[in-house]
């Protein structure tokens, strides 16, 4: 029994030793970018936001009122994306995890984007959705597609090109857990076509086969 716990105990610091090394890495960012300051005062952010007292806390800290509110989805896209994260509910910061609530017009859609921290699991609750999420250039780029209806629940892998499209008569409602506090969005056409200022539209007429002047209309409408 002592000679099973010793090396119980021996493959445990073992396995403390070698398994940290094997996995280390930063934390990941909760912001795209974080410029290092060498003093405070200007220091809004470590890794998310710096920490309130916990003896101040209160209920409210961790709570928000809205989501049973339809949004306008009048847009170009015919999509409203309310979003719960840390910046509504402060007190999910360092928590890993997040809400939103998507309202989708006739015809509307969330197009194509990426969360570049988050993992989305999402529940329709009204209407009729065709969703999809694309693999990476090294795994063949396979499109993984899906018609969903009340109740039905499907995931996006993080970090992957989503989009959900309401293919029903009426309007549509989802909600989506994601998993960060602060998951970004990165739309595909809105960063591509109409980054601030505009990438050279020979470089984009290059990468996706397109002539000059068809880009310049992109960027025109981004
Ligand atoms: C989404 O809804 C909010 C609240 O009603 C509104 O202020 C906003 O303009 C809407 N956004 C879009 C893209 O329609």
């Amino acid at each position: 029994m002592a000679m099973k716990s010793l090396s119980f105990l021996a493959i445990l610091s073992l396995l403390a030793l070698t398994f940290p090394l094997a996995i280390a890495s930063d934390p990941s960012p909760l912001q795209d970018f974080c410029i290092g300051v060498n003093t405070p005062a200007n220091g809004v952010f470590v890794n998310g936001k710096f920490c309130k007292d916990p003896k101040l806390a209160t209920a409210d800290d961790f709570f928000f009122s809205g989501l049973q509110n339809a949004r306008p989805a009048t847009n170009a896209v015919g999509s409203n994306v309310t979003a719960v994260n840390v910046n509504q509910i402060p007190g999910l910061n360092t928590l890993g995890i997040s809400l939103v609530r998507i309202d989708y017009g006739v015809n509307g859609q969330n197009p194509p984007h990426t969360h570049p921290r988050a993992t989305e699991i999402l529940v329709v609750h009204q209407g009729t959705l065709l969703v999809g999420f694309v693999t990476s250039n090294q795994d063949g780029n396979r499109l993984f597609t899906k018609t969903l209806n009340v109740g039905d629940v499907f995931v996006f892998p993080e970090g992957l090109i989503h989009f959900q499209a309401n293919i029903g008569r009426s309007a549509a409602v989802a909600f989506a857990a994601l998993s960060s506090q602060n998951p970004g969005v990165i739309t595909i056409a809105n960063t591509v076509f109409g980054s601030n200022p505009p990438i050279n539209p020979n470089v984009l007429a290059k990468a996706f086969q397109l002539n000059p002047k068809m880009v310049m209309d992109l960027q025109a409408i981004f």
